[in-house]
């Protein structure tokens, strides 16, 4: 019997699944720890380390006095369903159901998840541009869809635009595609979709009959004067796109954990079933915080998109005087960062190097590929964080000489 225990006990990955083993750890949320770890600077990891606006923590408290503890209604409180019905209607003129057509989840991230684990089925494909949101690719794993990824290229002048490839676009479509996943603003290049590029994946979905899965969290955060295009106000997309937004980055809550998906009824329907069986419901009181969100004026954005390009702004001349090339974000709150003046084998190597001898934590690039060669000579950081953080980065960053 001993034996046997003891055999057993030194094979515990028979449990696991083998889904699982075709996951690699974050490697985002891994330089958060050995940011920790070595009391660097936090430029890795995109959340603020700024206060929320003070009228939400309000509304929030007040929830929680109100005793606003009990599950809400699985597909989100009426009050924040409203809410958003409403801001979609008056940001991107898209009329939605709050009753039919909004599913509140526990974060975008969640709302991503259902949506895929709701269309896909296994030999299914999935587009999507790379480099990418590093949570597309165990996404497709979850949900059994096969990633097919097409190239963002970065601009020969740091100041010019990430394109891709209208032929590879093309190619990456075929019988077998369900959905293509699109995140603009961008994270990580800073890319905001423009209208004729929009109509061109537009013109795809609907001659390969392809549902548009649209990450839209960076919405209000874009400087030179871009604008933000939602999916679905394009014509003959509303019927076969899938919105995901959420609270995280527009009102600096990422704890919270409250996202949506805003998907016509019949895809709505399967995207609830889910997100009841993963999670029941997102946070009550913060649903209710984020009706008052969604409720703030509009000058409350146009601050908001000034302060992060103040920040950018801050950040990138930093960059570029320790000998980064800095690829200029549109939006979003990432810079892409080419490092091949410094001389290192590859951006592994240079980001432990950067958070243990010069102490600013970043993002090696390679985890927004799926071949991790692609992003060897890039680096991303983020700048969602106080300009005093920022001018700490820039001082340990000038410490920094090309090898
Ligand atoms: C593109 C993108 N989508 C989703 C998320 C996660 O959002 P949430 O906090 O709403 O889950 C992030 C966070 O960095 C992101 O960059």
């Amino acid at each position: 019997m001993t034996d046997v225990i003891s055999r057993v006990s030194r094979q515990p990955k028979h449990f696991l699944s083998d889904k699982v083993s075709h996951f690699t750890e974050s490697v985002i949320r891994e330089m958060t720890r050995q940011a920790m770890l070595y009391g660097a600077v936090n430029l890795a990891q995109g959340f603020p380390d700024f206060p929320a606006p003070a009228e939400i923590k309000a509304a929030a408290r007040a929830a929680i006095d109100a005793d606003v503890n009990q599950y809400a209604i699985t597909w989100g409180a009426k009050s924040l369903r409203n809410a958003i019905a409403r801001q979609m209607g008056l940001w991107q003129g898209i009329d939605v159901d709050p009753e039919k057509e909004i599913t509140v989840c526990c974060g975008s991230t969640e709302a991503m998840i259902s949506t895929l684990l709701a269309v896909c089925n296994a030999g299914d494909e999935a587009v999507i541009f790379e480099p990418f949101y590093e949570n597309y690719g165990p996404d497709s794993i979850l949900s059994g869809a096969k990633p097919r990824f097409v190239k963002l290229r970065p601009p020969a002048s740091g100041n010019g635009e990430w394109t891709f490839d209208e032929k590879e676009l093309r190619a990456a479509f075929d019988r077998h595609t369900k959905a293509i996943i699109l995140n603009t603003p961008n994270n990580p290049t800073g890319k905001v979709f423009t209208r004729a590029e929009l109509e061109l994946i537009r013109d795809l979905c609907l001659e390969f009959d392809v549902l548009a899965i649209t990450d839209e969290i960076y919405e209000h955060i874009l400087y030179d004067g871009t604008q933000h295009i939602s999916m679905a106000s394009l014509e003959g997309m509303r019927e076969r796109t899938v919105t995901i937004n959420g609270m995280s980055k527009t009102y600096s809550v990422t704890g919270w954990r409250v996202g949506w998906a805003v998907a016509p009824e019949t895809i709505t329907n399967a995207i609830r079933k889910v997100h009841d069986f993963l999670t029941v419901g997102a946070p009550a009181p913060l649903q209710e915080a984020g009706a008052a969100a969604l409720s703030l004026p509009a000058e409350y954005y146009a601050k908001l998109a000034r302060g992060y390009r103040e920040r950018r702004d801050r950040l990138i001349p930093a960059l570029e005087n320790a000998g980064f090339k800095c690829f200029h974000p549109r939006g979003a709150y990432y810079v892409m960062t080419d490092i091949s003046r410094f001389g290192f084998p590859d951006d592994v190597s240079f980001t432990k190097y950067l958070v243990k001898e010069i102490g600013v934590a970043a993002v090696p690039g390679s985890s927004f590929y799926r071949n991790a060669r692609d992003g060897s000579q890039q680096v991303r950081f983020a700048f969602c964080k106080k300009l005093e953080t920022l001018d700490a980065a820039a001082e340990k960053l000038a410490r920094l000489q090309p090898r």
